[in-house]
Order: C-alpha cells, then structure tokens, then sequence
C-alpha cells in the first residue's frame, strides 16, 4: 500500500507461518481451497480463524470438519455498524492475524475497518474487475450483468481492500470464456474452478512477502533462492498476464 507520500510500501512478509483469518457468508468453497493449501503447504501460512456473519454458512462446517476455530458474528446482533466491527477487529488482533481474507463475505467493510489492517485484507471477486464490480454487484448479479453485457470473457479478480467497494490494487486475475448457451450457474461453476486455483496462489505471494503495492498495482517480485536441499511447496499456476 502506500504511506500517504505516495511511495511504495512492500506489503509481508509477516512472521511464518503467516496467521490467516478467512470471513465467510456462505458456501466456503473458496475457503476450503485455502484450507487445503495451507495443509500441502503450498501457502507457508496457517488459517488461525473463520469468522462468518452468517449462523447457518456451510463455511462454518468446513471450519469445524478442519478443526479451525470458527466464530458467528452476525452483525444484527451488535447496536451499531461499528460495535460489529469493532468486535470482529477485536477477534482478528486476538488471534495475530497477519492476512485477512474475504472469501464470500456479504458486507462491506467501512474505511475504518480497513484502514485499521492496511495491506493486509485480500477478496476474490468473480468478475474481472474494473468490469462488474462495485456495490451491489455480489453472487448471481455479476454473472448476470456479465451475461446482458454480451462479454466473451470473465473470470475472477484477487485484489486488495481499501475503502472503495472492489476497487484496490489487484493481485491476479484468470480468465474463463463466457460460452454463447451459458446460463449464470454455468459462468458461476466455470468461474469458481478457477476461484479456487487463484485465491491460494495469491496468499501464497503474500505469504511469501512477494507483494508489493505501488499506486494501485501490485509488482509481484522474484521468488527468494531457495536454500540447498529445500523442498518445494506445490506446484502453483501463474498469475493470469494482465499486460
Ligand atoms: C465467490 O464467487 C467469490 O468470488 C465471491 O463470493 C463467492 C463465495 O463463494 N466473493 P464460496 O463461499 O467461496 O463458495
């Protein structure tokens, strides 16, 4: 992120095992993939916690079938937006989280809330944003305004929060064709595969302290040498080239 001058500011690498908190509203496929990243080790990281705002998120049974401490928070129990998210701040510094990740959490995080984790909040978007994203623009709508838009492709985005809905830095990004039958359960499968192979590789970087915001893109450096006899993680695909 930047500093407020304008200068680049390396982003990780935090204390290994990197300390991973994963918010959820629903099904969680996106957080059983880095549940399962984290356990071949392909991301040097440890998913500390599981946070849904949503009681009956089958997110929560993944946790729980993973044995990862899994909490509800559901913010129409708190009196305010910012007792809400002044609770679940609160749970994220218990634990020493190092990376927050939005993994289908259905609620958008005010600029006090984010700016209290600078650099530190990844989403995954199932769009290739700038394109169909923003407010409003969650679940089953973006794939149906990607259909009435007539694109022949979409994808998916991992970027950044900041204080603008779906709008910092971005981190990477896959492309999926948009078939001429398809219907949005269709783009929503195709494009949730992908999902699942990007999330994972983009903690991965940031696990690695490979991320590095400037302005609003992000430079992705070299991976360090690796010292003799290391073994090597799995293997992970390529961020999609954005050039
Ligand atoms: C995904 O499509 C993700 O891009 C979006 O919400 C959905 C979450 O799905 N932010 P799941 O809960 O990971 O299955």
């Amino acid at each position: 992120m930047n500093d407020g001058t304008g200068r680049a500011v390396p982003v990780g690498p935090m204390p290994r095992p990197l300390r991973i908190a994963v918010l959820v509203s629903g099904t969680g496929t996106n957080l059983q993939a880095l549940i399962e990243a984290c356990r071949s080790r392909e991301i040097s990281g440890e998913i500390v916690l599981v946070v849904s705002n949503v009681p009956e998120a089958f997110a929560l049974e993944r946790a729980r079938r993973a044995g990862i401490p899994a909490a509800v928070m559901d913010q129409h129990a708190y009196p305010s937006r910012a007792a809400f998210e002044e609770a679940l701040a609160g749970a994220l510094r218990a634990e020493r989280v190092g990376l927050v990740c939005l993994a289908g959490f259905l609620r958008i995080l005010s600029p006090a809330f984010v700016s209290a984790f600078p650099g530190r909040i990844m989403n995954i978007h199932p769009a290739l944003l700038p394109a169909f994203g923003g407010k409003g623009m969650y679940g089953d709508r973006v794939h149906q305004a990607v259909l009435a838009s007539g694109a022949r492709v979409t994808g998916c985005t991992v970027h950044f929060v900041t204080e603008v809905p779906d709008g910092g830095p971005i981190i990477a990004q896959a492309v999926v064709p948009v078939e001429d039958d398809d219907t949005a359960a269709t783009l929503t499968a195709r494009v949730r595969h992908e999902e699942t192979r990007l999330y994972p590789l983009a903690v991965r970087l940031f696990a690695e302290g490979r991320l590095r915001v400037e302005g609003n893109r992000v430079r992705i450096l070299p991976a360090a040498p690796r010292a003799a006899g290391t073994v090597l993680p799995g293997p992970a695909a390529a961020p999609a080239d954005r050039s």
